[in-house]
């Protein structure tokens, strides 16, 4: 695909510096060409800490999260807790105290549940907590259907009404367990969402309940790893059978540090590499990272693992960078959120790439706007054919997406000239301050008003 003269039109830069406002339209600026260089501190895991807060609103007893990231993710699901009574107390900026003892309704229905996905986890907890949930669908989708079928179906296999797609009145599920008990659940596609929201309603079940062909995502671990440290008995977490014991009563009165996030971990390794930097970054799970460290010293980049470290570098600058094919699948395999920002690193290599999209449906709506960066980049059906660039050119781009937007930004750090990227909201709902953090490498990057507009909408 390429760029037609007319999609580079120039954008009104309104606020910059002190007087930048959060509030209305902006973008990133960014002057790319500095190659990054340094240490970086990796942050908690978005997807985990979505579970995990979903998860403390069905414990029993006040909980303490530690190494939470400041994403705008977090303050949404946050918002939706306190919408339901629970009492929490930020101590520091990574540290929240949890009450959810004084949770009053089971509903959330409000226009906050449709802007984060993992609202929907709250069906499996408040399910467990009150005996009901009452939960308005999460709207708009990304990149393909989204379904819940998987994790309604689980629920019904536990015995709560209104779990048949056709109970759903006018976008709300509306759940009653009566009584939940335990069940054996299969599921024919393997579901991140599905897989913890069963798990989550399994906890307080009558009896034993067998989740086969789950989902085996280190946040999967993490929400398991938070339950039982709040007193509920999951065993296989992490493997493709997970057996839970119900308990009645999960205690709580435990503090818990969020695991280092995967995909954020990811996105700085392939920021350092396309700018043929030589950063190491910290605070993070290298065997989380293999599928990309592989692909990554397939491709002639040298990935150098430390105990909770990995330093990405080229060993010279003449280093040939060779082309590869990658897939993207469930855990262990290669995570589908980190294809938009491997396809600019397959951008960077010399000859043809393929990159193969198995988990969703249509999430290559960003090529064309990495096309107007000069990508060569041709889409059929679920693959795109990636051929290798000598460099990337500036333009003003929108962020389709979270991980898009996060691939335009490794894109712009290559790029020669001042990129802008709209819709820039979207990144930070996923990055724990981006521009501060790439700053320290080196980047030259800001938030810039913009006379513009951004529609809301649901992001994974
Ligand atoms: C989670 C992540 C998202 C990531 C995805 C796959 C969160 C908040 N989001 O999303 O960033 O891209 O895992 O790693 O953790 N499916 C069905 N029926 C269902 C549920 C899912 O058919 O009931 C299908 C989906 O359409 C998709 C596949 O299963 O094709 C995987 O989706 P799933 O793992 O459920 O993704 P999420 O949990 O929504």
């Amino acid at each position: 695909m390429t760029a037609s003269p007319s999609d580079r039109s120039d954008i009104k830069v309104t606020e910059t510096g002190n007087s930048f406002d959060y509030s209305k339209p902006y973008a990133y600026e960014i002057k790319g060409g500095n190659r990054l260089e340094g240490d970086i501190e990796i942050s908690g895991s978005k997807n985990a800490v979505l579970g995990v807060i979903a998860a403390s609103m069905m414990v029993d007893g006040p909980c303490t999260l530690e190494n939470v990231p400041d994403i705008s993710d977090v303050h949404v699901m946050f918002e939706l807790c306190r919408s339901l009574g629970a009492n929490i107390e930020q101590v520091d900026q990574h540290t929240f105290k949890i009450d959810p003892t004084t949770i009053n309704t089971y509903k959330a229905s409000g226009q906050l549940v449709s802007k984060i996905r993992a609202s929907y986890y709250l069906m499996g907890a408040l399910l467990a907590r009150c005996g009901k949930a009452s939960i308005r669908l999460p709207g708009g989708c990304n990149f393909g259907q989204r379904p819940i079928d998987l994790h309604l179906k689980a629920f019904q296999l536990m015995g709560a009404k209104g779990a048949r797609p056709s109970d759903i009145d006018s976008g709300i599920v509306n759940l009653t367990a009566d009584p939940l008990h335990g069940a054996k659940i299969f599921f024919d596609i393997v579901s991140v969402g599905a897989t913890i929201n069963a798990m989550l309603a399994a906890c307080k079940a009558q009896g034993k309940t067998e989740i086969i062909n789950a989902a085996k995502e280190p946040h999967i671990v993490d929400v398991a790893n938070f339950l039982n440290a709040m007193g509920a008995r999951i065993k296989g977490a992490g493997t493709d059978v997970i057996k839970i014991t119900g308990v009645p009563v999960l205690p709580g009165n435990f503090t818990y540090s969020i695991i280092p996030d995967q995909i954020e971990a990811g996105t700085y390794m392939i920021a350092a590499a396309v700018t043929g930097g030589d950063v190491t970054i910290h605070n993070l799970i290298p065997t989380h990272m293999e599928p990309l460290s592989a692909k990554m010293r397939e491709m002639g980049y040298q990935i150098e693992e430390g105990d909770e470290s990995i330093r990405v570098y080229k060993s010279s600058p003449d280093d040939e960078i060779y082309p590869t094919s990658v897939k993207t699948a469930p855990y262990p395999g290669f995570p589908t959120d980190l294809q938009p920002q491997t396809v600019v690193l397959l951008c960077s290599a010399r000859g043809q790439s393929r990159m193969h999209e198995n988990v969703w449906q249509n999430r290559f709506q960003y090529v064309p706007e990495l096309a107007k960066m000069g990508a060569n980049i041709n889409v059929y059906e679920r693959i795109a054919w990636v051929d290798g660039i000598d460099s990337f050119r500036a333009a003003r781009v929108e962020a389709t997406d979270l991980r898009a937007g996060a691939a335009l930004v490794c894109a712009a750090l290559a790029a020669k000239g001042t990129t802008y990227i709209t819709e820039a909201k979207r990144i930070d709902r996923g990055y724990e301050h981006i521009v501060k953090k790439l700053s320290s490498l080196g980047a030259d990057i800001r938030r810039v008003n913009i006379e513009d507009s951004y529609s809301e909408d649901t992001e994974a």
